[in-house]
């Protein structure tokens, strides 16, 4: 008899949620043209909604944005911008709101990653993650903030699990994605009496993306730990991101607009 786990079949998310679930609404992704992010932007399409996918690479966003649209039947539109530039993202949306009138989720999952020690890690190669991950969250959470709480919509900010301990070689990516989970995290009760929600989703190693394939070595011989003896596929976080932005995640939730924001600050003062 075979001492290998049985593992269930990976199951996409159309299979479970209903189709029409986002119909009528409208994703922004930052990091959508390729990996986790496109395939979470795949699965809302999927269900329903039109997107924005955010990257540096017009030819390379292009190309996803046409095969999104083609996959799913719905329309995907690419908006060329660098989050480490805010006048940049800004146009993205801009750009998205004349296509398509409204914002209602946000995927904030544009990262940089490469394997260095600290030692052999200089300021700048530092900077530059800090600079994508998380001023590149922040960024994008103000360029979108007034189209999502006109929609009453939500946020997923994409983090990982590499900084709940140490990992070796991932000292700017672990300090970056600290920043995003705490950033989520006030952004979650700064917003949530305006009818706003904002969660992470913190990926662990993800079998056919870019992350992995160059974190790879540090990942051997750790393979007994996973739980499901396999590595994460893009459907499990595709159908986390459905859970969370549909109403199932919310269930009895009403936003109560009416109410004054809860907290003193100098501008609420006034
Ligand atoms: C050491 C490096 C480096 C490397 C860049 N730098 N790559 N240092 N090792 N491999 C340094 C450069 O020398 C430079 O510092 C500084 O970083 C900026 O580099 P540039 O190339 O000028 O910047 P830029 O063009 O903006 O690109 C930076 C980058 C890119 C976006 C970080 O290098 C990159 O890694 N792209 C891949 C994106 C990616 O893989 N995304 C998926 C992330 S998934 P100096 O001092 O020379 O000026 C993820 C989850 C992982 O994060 C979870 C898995 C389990």
């Amino acid at each position: 008899m075979s001492s290998r786990p049985v593992v269930a079949p990976v199951t996409s998310s159309t299979d479970v949620f209903r189709q029409d679930v986002f119909k009528g609404k409208v994703v922004f992704c930052t990091g959508g043209g390729s990996g986790i992010c496109k395939s979470m932007t795949e699965a809302m399409m999927r269900h329903g909604a039109n997107a924005a996918i955010v990257g540096r690479n017009l030819e390379k966003l292009t190309q996803s944005a046409h095969e999104l649209s083609r996959v799913t039947g719905q329309r995907c539109i690419p908006t060329q911008a660098d989050v480490r530039q805010p006048q940049q993202l800004k146009d993205a949306v801009a750009t998205t709101m004349a296509t398509f009138g409204r914002i209602d989720f946000v995927i904030c999952g544009a990262a940089g990653n490469f394997l260095a020690s600290i030692d052999g890690m200089s300021e700048n190669a530092f900077k530059t993650v800090i600079e994508i991950d998380t001023m590149g969250t922040f960024n994008t959470v103000k360029a979108t903030l007034p189209h999502v709480r006109a929609s009453h919509g939500s946020y997923i900010h994409v983090s990982a699990t590499l900084h709940y301990k140490g990992t070796p070689y991932q000292v700017h990516v672990s300090a970056a994605k600290a920043g995003v989970d705490a950033l989520s995290a006030v952004l979650a009760v700064e917003e949530g009496p305006r009818g706003v929600r904002s969660n992470v989703i913190a990926p662990g190693p993800i079998g056919n993306t870019e992350g992995l394939s160059r974190l790879s070595n540090q990942l051997s011989g750790r393979r007994n730990n996973f739980p499901l003896g396999r590595v994460g596929h893009l459907n499990d976080i595709a159908n986390a991101t459905v859970f969370l932005f549909c109403d199932a995640a919310v269930v009895h939730y009403r936003p109560d607009t009416s109410r004054r924001w809860g907290y003193r600050t100098p501008q609420n003062d006034r």
